[in-house]
């Protein structure tokens, strides 16, 4: 338990630190989320494989935030911030995967046997994307902002926690850089949803408790997965030759 708390400690200092996060704190909140992450990350981090299978996991649904917005906001519309927006997601998750590769020198791309828990964070972010729509009938880019509000606020409290854990344990990289890029989609998209709609904070209180469901099933299923490859590593390792199944991306 002293661990948890230490983690607990220093999240909630880096996170409370910076006042734009506005829910924020709802979204730490439960303690039961943060526990649950910070006993995953432990795993994880024990894992070589399971490592860079998180490491891959976490680059596929940056890859995924930024095909999303490269669907939603219509060209017309397409400035500059919202391409470096994109730029900034598609250069996460070439950093995230360059450090799965580099954790056990493999080449991955985004099958299902290279990834942890993949479907289930897919869904995630297709769910999240979904609710955002409510708020955004006559306006597409309000879907994008809203979703992209809830994500990046989670974004930021894992980061953070997964960035604790990697200092604590000595790794040589750290989520530093991509922090400070969520930080600033994070006030950037909020000034953006301020500008744009009336009932901005109702919406994102909602779309905030709505992602907060969504983030705990994924956790219960992380957890599972992790538990799986924990006990028959040998099956789910990522030098495992017998893969069956190719996912859809
Ligand atoms: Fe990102
Ligand atoms: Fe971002």
């Amino acid at each position: 338990m002293k661990i948890f708390s230490f983690y607990l400690k220093e999240s909630k200092k880096s996170l409370q630190k910076n006042k734009k996060f506005f829910f924020i704190k709802e979204v730490i909140g439960t303690k039961k989320t943060t526990l649950l992450l910070v006993k995953i990350l432990e795993k994880i981090t024990a894992h070589k494989d399971l490592h860079a299978k998180f490491l891959n996991t976490l680059s596929y649904l940056e890859y995924i935030g930024a095909r999303k917005m490269l669907k939603s906001l219509p060209a017309p519309i397409l400035n500059k911030t919202f391409l470096d927006h994109i730029n900034e997601e598609v250069r996460h998750s070439l950093v995230l995967k360059n450090l799965a590769e580099k954790l056990t020198k493999t080449s991955y791309g985004f099958k299902k046997e290279e990834l942890i828990a993949g479907a289930q964070g897919s869904q995630y972010f297709q769910e999240v994307d979904h609710y955002g729509l409510k708020f955004s009938s006559a306006n597409p880019v309000l879907n994008y902002l809203y979703t992209t509000y809830a994500i990046e606020q989670r974004a930021i409290v894992l980061y953070s926690l997964y960035n604790d854990t990697l200092k604590k344990k000595g790794f040589s990289f750290s989520m530093k850089s991509i922090l400070n890029d969520e930080e600033e989609h994070l006030d950037y998209t909020l000034k953006q949803i301020q500008k744009e709609d009336s009932s901005w904070e109702t919406n994102l209180e909602e779309i905030s408790q709505f992602e907060h469901q969504k983030y705990f099933s994924f956790l219960i299923s992380l957890e599972e997965e992790v538990s799986k490859f924990i006990l028959a590593p040998h099956i789910h390792s990522l030098k495992a030759k017998h893969y069956t199944s190719s996912h859809k991306v």
